[in-house]
């Protein structure tokens, strides 16, 4: 049995079959999706599918007979890690249908995902998930989600407030008059401006995952969200992903100056009060938006919200992010000595060794288990902790802290591994 690609179905227990999705599936993958998650869900696997860079080779499903009973959606990403940028994966889009629940066809369909994933050459996956439950398949919480805040009621009343006779006189000043900046829906001519503002509001993180073409079509198209944008003297200078329903939420802000952040949260806090419902930004620490809004804000909760990151060989990774390490260890100026020759990490069933060479790292030599690799002058980490060693926030003084499976010498873990910041943004919005 061949399908498209020439990837063979899969024959699972039961009679089932994992394969390829095809056009013909559309309807009852769309029908599964909504009864197990959302309508809107149906709307993103369908904009997902039709896309030219990801096609229907991106979702896969289970059927049993003529029925489908489960599916999920891989899509290609981008993180950039300093200067080094990884292609990854994002498992999307997973339902299994009442019916056929608890018997391996999500666990399936992650084995397929994960397969398709590094015959595209992704390093990592990242992903948004139901709590706890991908970790069952290598994933482990890694990358903070930005919070979202409310704006205090009162706040967004005399935002929009302004807005409001900002308009007034606008309007009633004729040509002469101040330009009132205008807020409407994104359009595809306005997707280069929009990939601009985002490439800026994500140029001061450390780790970035910014959207690729393929979700910047989807969004237009989208029914969850919607991409506005504010125009000023004919330029796009702020946007935002927007949705309704359940307050007024405002992910993916960007702006290019200050007077651009507060139009458009003064716009967004004319809708949120003219429909009565309250309004949530994205905060975004140190970008634009971030720093014009900070001081406006209610705190953000502090239950935990994080990423989802799977690094199927930390070999890979490790070796694709050389040149970022290199740099790090040239900058705290420690030669090889320092390090023994190699910086080395066990990760206890396995050890990764990447000898210094000049001021960089040689190509990375794996080894079997390794249970301590401080007589070596290496580092232990725990592998579901590496992802959060190489990308999360707490950088290696926070997880040493945290986690006795993390140890190694002080100053070189801290100078090799510092607390990354990061922006992260998916097709679902988390919040
Ligand atoms: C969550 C969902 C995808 C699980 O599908 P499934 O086919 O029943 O899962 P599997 O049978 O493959 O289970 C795999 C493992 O996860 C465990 N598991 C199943 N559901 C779980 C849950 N909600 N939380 C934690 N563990 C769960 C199973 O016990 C099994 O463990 P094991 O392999 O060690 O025995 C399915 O219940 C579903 O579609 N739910 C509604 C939509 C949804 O939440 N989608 C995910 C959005 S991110």
């Amino acid at each position: 049995m061949a399908e498209p690609g020439d990837r063979p179905a899969r024959m699972l227990d039961g009679g089932l079959v994992l394969r390829t999705a095809a056009p013909a599936d559309l309807d009852q993958i769309g029908a599964l999706l909504t009864e197990r998650g959302e309508a809107d869900d149906a709307v993103d696997h369908r904009l997902v599918v039709t896309d030219p860079d990801l096609g229907w080779g991106a979702c896969a499903v289970v059927v049993d007979g003529s029925q489908v009973v489960a599916t999920a959606t891989l899509l290609d990403e981008a993180v950039r890690v300093g200067d080094v940028v990884l292609p990854a994966g994002q498992v999307e889009l997973v339902a299994v249908a009442t019916s056929h629940e608890h018997r391996g066809l999500a666990r399936a369909l992650m084995g397929w995902a994960h397969r398709r994933s590094a015959e595209r050459g992704h390093v990592l996956q990242v992903m948004i998930g139901i709590p706890y439950f991908y970790r069952l398949f290598g994933y482990e919480y890694a990358i903070d989600i930005a919070p979202a805040r409310e704006v205090p009621h009162d706040a967004a009343e005399r935002l929009a407030a302004g807005a409001a006779r900002a308009g007034e006189v606008g309007a009633g000043a004729g040509q002469g008059g101040p330009v009132v900046p205008l807020l409407r829906e994104a359009t595809t001519a306005d997707l280069p401006a929009l990939a601009r503002l985002q490439e800026a509001a994500q140029a001061g993180f450390d780790v970035a995952v910014p959207h690729p073409a393929a979700r910047w079509r989807a969004l237009l198209g989208q029914s969850a969200s919607a991409l506005r944008v504010l125009e000023r003297d004919g330029a796009v200078v702020a946007s935002a992903r927007v949705r309704p329903g359940d307050g007024l939420l405002v992910a993916e802000p960007a702006a290019v100056d200050e007077a651009a952040a507060r139009d458009l949260l003064a716009a967004l806090a004319g809708e949120a009060v003219a429909s009565g419902e309250p309004l949530s930004v994205v905060h975004r620490a140190g970008t634009v938006t971030g720093r014009g809004w900070d001081a406006l804000l209610e705190p953000a909760d502090d239950a935990a919200e994080q990423y989802y990151l799977r690094i199927a060989d930390p070999a890979v990774l490790l070796d694709a992010l050389r040149p970022v390490l290199a740099r790090r260890r040239v900058a705290a100026q420690f030669d090889a000595e320092r390090l023994g020759g190699a910086l080395l990490i066990s990760t206890f069933g396995a050890h990764y060794r990447l000898p210094v060479v000049g001021d960089g790292f040689g190509p990375v030599e794996t080894g079997g288990p390794m249970q301590g690799p401080g007589v070596h002058r290496g580092f232990g980490v725990a592998p579901d902790q590496l992802g959060a060693l190489l990308l999360g926030g707490r950088g290696f003084a926070g997880l040493r802290r945290l986690r006795p499976d993390v140890y190694g010498d002080r100053e070189v873990g801290e100078a090799l591994f510092p607390p990354q910041t990061a922006d992260v943004l998916s097709y679902y919005l988390p919040w």
